[in-house]
């Protein structure tokens, strides 16, 4: 498990600068005027942060962005971190400017001089986000269970508002940091047992957690779940979490596709790149994240999160391509090709869902289509809905949030690609509009009357290169953006 780094903040000590050891972070606004706290730096260094605060390689940076200044004369520090931001950053730029000292950090001191710059909170959380580093399969120097890094320390004018509006930073990075980890794992320890002894360890923060096994799930008439993980020596599961935090109304669903391995089955992919495929339980692990956010930060709102937690492999007993089986909902379904599996498991967790919830509104997170990186690359999800005016609500919160967003169409000329010979439907729609078609499909297991959205997170889940709050590989996408939905919707 990776930690998330703790913030301390700390009244104005313009004494305790030059001895701080590690790291200090300045901060200079474009027009390169300087704060009570960098003319301090300043002074100590001789001049040096005012000549690079008028040198050319200043001017070239971006807002948030940074340039480091190693064994700074007159500090005892090894670095000094100089972030160009202004006094009144937007959330992004403050996030931004925290993963740029966040991203050197290591297991260093930091010594953040923030003075009265505002949005400190967010500057705090970027940099902790930004720190990610999982570490628990590396042994020797670093590795997980010895020494964790200092707090970071924020040095402000006001430390009491500070920590006022920082109270909810940890809740959320410790989400997010549980979404990445689960990402992380390799299948041979994330199984489907494993992942539900960790959803099981939510209980410790008043989260109900039920595990629902495949006898279960064969009473219930998950065929379409149940049909993924046959060929898989780990029994496929449903983990239910309630957060019940706003009383009698009804809950927001949350719905996860948890494949914790997916080889393509008898369907089987290349072998080229199969590995990556670890992060095939990606929507199961942001909604893990979210829970565990929102039950850290105690929300007044009710919440259910569903995974279906299942392992798709080939062997005698998998699947075949033309195989046709018979949803909780009734549908049947003509299996074409079993490496669209994300759908199969999703629609009995749909109508599972809607069945014994009758949510507000639900939103389906998956890892669900190649299809959707080919349109949106590594850089937004894509937004499927029922709900023009719910798909709104989303895509505002994650515009506040920096995530990537993007609407996408459904329609009725896409469904009747799912036109099957001998069953009501087949679980692909051929090459052309992959995700919009697997959206379709997914369409067919909720009921007219409730608002839902599907996010198609293959591309955004894991990232090829870093970004402005992590570091390449798992991003934890949603989990902010889902934080503040909730918010939004149910906590105003
Ligand atoms: N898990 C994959 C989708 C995926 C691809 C996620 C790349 C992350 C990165 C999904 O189960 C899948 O295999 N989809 C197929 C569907 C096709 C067979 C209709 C695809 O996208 O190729
Ligand atoms: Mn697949
Ligand atoms: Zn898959």
């Amino acid at each position: 498990m990776t930690d998330p780094r703790a913030v301390r903040f700390a009244e104005i000590d313009l004494d305790a600068i030059a001895e701080a050891t590690g790291r200090v972070v300045v901060f200079v606004a474009d027009s390169g005027k300087l704060d009570q706290l960098a003319r301090r730096v300043n002074r100590l260094t001789r001049g040096a942060l005012e000549r690079l605060a008028e040198s050319e390689a200043f001017d070239k940076l971006g807002e948030g962005e940074a340039l480091e200044m190693a064994f700074p004369t007159g500090l005892h520090a090894e670095a000094l971190d100089v972030v160009k931001l202004n006094r009144r950053p937007t959330v992004a730029e403050a996030r931004k400017a925290g993963g740029a000292f966040g991203a050197k950090a290591g297991s260093d001191e930091v010594l953040v001089l923030a003075g009265n710059i505002r949005l400190v909170e967010e500057i705090a959380l970027g940099a902790v986000l930004k720190a990610y580093d999982f570490r628990d399969h590396k042994t020797g120097e670093g590795a997980t269970g010895t020494e964790a890094p200092p707090p970071f320390t924020v040095m402000v004018s006001k430390r009491e508002d500070a920590e006022a509006a920082a109270v909810d930073v940890a809740a959320l990075a410790a989400g997010v940091f549980f979404t990445r980890d689960l990402v992380t794992e390799p299948a041979n320890v994330l199984t489907t047992t494993e992942f539900a002894r960790r959803l099981e360890a939510l209980t410790d923060l008043g989260v109900a957690v039920e595990v629902l096994e495949e006898p279960e799930l064969e009473k219930l008439g998950m065929r379409t779940l149940l049909s993924v993980g046959n060929g898989s020596d780990s029994p496929s599961k449903v983990v239910v979490m309630r957060w019940e935090g706003g009383g009698r109304e009804a809950p927001l669903a949350l719905l996860g596709k948890g494949v914790v391995f997916d080889t393509g089955g008898i369907s089987l992919k290349p072998a080229q790149g199969m590995e990556d495929m670890t992060m095939d339980m990606g929507g199961a692990g942001t909604v893990a994240g979210v829970m565990k956010a929102i039950a850290l930060r105690k929300a007044r709102a009710n919440v259910v999160g569903i995974v279906g937690l299942v392992e798709n492999m080939p062997d005698g007993r998998a699947t075949r391509p033309g195989d046709v089986v018979r949803s909780m909902k009734g549908d049947t379904v003509e299996i074409i090709n079993t490496d669209a599996e994300g759908r199969l498991v999703l629609a009995d967790v749909l109508w599972y869902a809607q069945d014994r919830f009758q949510p507000a509104a639900m939103i389906d997170l998956a890892t669900l289509t190649g299809a959707i990186i080919v349109s949106l690359g590594h850089e937004k999800a894509g937004v499927f809905s029922n709900d023009d005016g719910f798909a709104r609500a989303f895509l505002d919160a994650a515009k506040t949030e920096g995530e990537g967003a993007w609407h996408m169409p459904l329609g009725p000329a896409y469904d009747r690609l799912l036109k099957s010979e001998v069953a009501d439907m087949k679980n692909v729609g051929g090459r052309w509009g992959g995700a919009i078609t697997a959206a379709q499909f997914l369409q067919r297991f909720v009921k007219g009357e409730t608002p839902w959205i599907h996010l198609d997170i293959a591309g955004v889940a894991s990232t090829p290169k870093p970004g402005d709050i992590a570091p390449k590989g798992p991003s934890g996408w949603g989990v902010l953006s889902l934080d503040r939905l909730i918010r939004n919707r149910h906590e105003r």
